[in-house]
This record gives structure tokens, sequence and C-alpha cells, in this order.
């Protein structure tokens, strides 16, 4: 299973990056809405250097939801870089779009999944991935890595080749969950990265080898 980060703050993803735990990226208006307010930086130029710190696919999402504007949209962040995924929102308009972006050649993420029918739908329209939002079913009260169970099931029996990437992951169990169901990806906060390498009994073990050690010098 890949491991994408799911940010656009720069020093998160050069952190990560540094540490060579990182696949690629996914943004959305959100994150991108906090890096502009921190960097002051415009969008494109945010893109672009995530694109230069990750060689991995990079998720960018469009902002308009009608049918030109996603394509003109798509077509100018798929410029910014060879290894951007122009992101679509799973709307009737936006599995066109993603049928439009395929006929161009330009790969795309099809976000907002919340159902395994949904997920049929991105992949029968040609999407390169699909994200289902899996911590925002849990925020309702339901099971959402179920969900993706679900889906790597349907796509193993009919063979679909979209990717499915687990998103608004929100805790490390999400992660393990993922990995069991045979998911392709995760894209993981940079909280939750971090708590997938700390472990408590780690630092006690190394703190008591320390320890030991110290002692031999008495
Ligand atoms: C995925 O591509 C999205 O950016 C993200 O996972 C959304 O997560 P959230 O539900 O934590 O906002």
């Amino acid at each position: 299973m890949k491991f994408f980060i799911d940010s656009a703050n720069l020093d998160e993803i050069k952190d990560l990056a540094n540490q060579g735990i990182v696949d690629g990226v996914t943004t959305n208006p959100t994150l991108i809405a906090k890096e502009i307010k921190r960097t002051g930086k415009k969008m494109e130029e945010i893109i672009k250097e995530i694109s230069i710190i990750v060689k991995g696919p990079i998720s960018a999402e469009v902002l308009s939801n009608e049918y030109q504007g996603m394509i003109d949209e798509a077509v100018k962040l798929s410029k910014i870089s060879k290894n951007i995924v122009v992101k679509i929102p799973m709307t009737q308009t936006g599995l066109m779009v993603v049928r439009s972006l395929k006929e161009m050649s330009i790969d795309t993420n099809v976000t907002l999944a919340f159902t395994p029918i949904q997920a049929v739908l991105a992949a029968k329209a040609g999407a390169t991935y699909v994200s289902p939002f899996i911590g925002r079913i849990d925020d309702i009260s339901n099971d959402g890595m179920k969900i993706i169970e679900s889906i790597m099931k349907i796509f193993k029996n009919y063979g679909y080749d979209t990717k499915v990437i687990v998103a608004s992951v929100r805790n490390p169990v999400h992660i393990l969950k993922s990995l069991e169901y045979g998911a392709d990806i995760a894209t993981i906060p940079y909280n939750v990265f971090t708590q997938l390498i700390k472990h408590p009994l780690t630092d006690l073990g190394i703190k008591k080898f320390m320890e030991d050690y110290e002692k031999s010098k008495n």
C-alpha cells in the first residue's frame, strides 16, 4: 500500500519526504486555503513546490462545479507539473469531466465518494483514483472502513483498475484496516503519520537500553 500525505503544508510535506515515507500527496481547497494563509503564497505556487518536493502523484482540486470550468481548471493544474492529478468532485458533471480528461490523458482523482456504488461509477467513468472519505462516515456514527472492504471486494470481482485512496483518515486503526483490506493507497494527515511511527514501548525501550549501558561504566 502506498502512503500519501493529506496536506498542503510545505513544512509537513518536506519533513515526511525527508524521512522517505511519502509516495504522493493529496490536497483539497481547505488544506490549500490554510497554506495560503500560513505562507502568503498563491495556490499554483504551493502546488508547484509540493510537486518538486514529492515526485509521486500530487492531487490538486478544481474549484468550479460546472463542466467547462472544471475542464479549464484541470488543464491549467495539469500544466503545473507532470505529476499532477486533478481532483474532481463525485457529481454527475464531475463524472463527465473525468471521462473527457481521460481522453485528454489527464489523471483524475474522484473525491468526496461515500458509497461503494459511487466508487464503481468513478471507475466506470475512467478515474485514475477514487477517494472514499471514511473519517467523515465515522463522524456520523457509521463504520467508514466497511465501505473500503466492500469497494476492494467489488473492484476485484470486476477487475476495475481505478486505484482506491482511503481518505479522511483519522487514526492508525484506519491505516491498519486499509492494509488488511488491500487498499491501494491511504492518504494520511501529518498528525496520524507521526502516531504511526511512535510507540510508548519503543521510547521506554530506548531509555532502558541507554540506562543499562550507562550502568556498565560504574
Ligand atoms: C482527501 O483527499 C481529503 O483531502 C481528505 O482526506 C479529507 O479529510 P477530512 O475529512 O479530514 O477533511
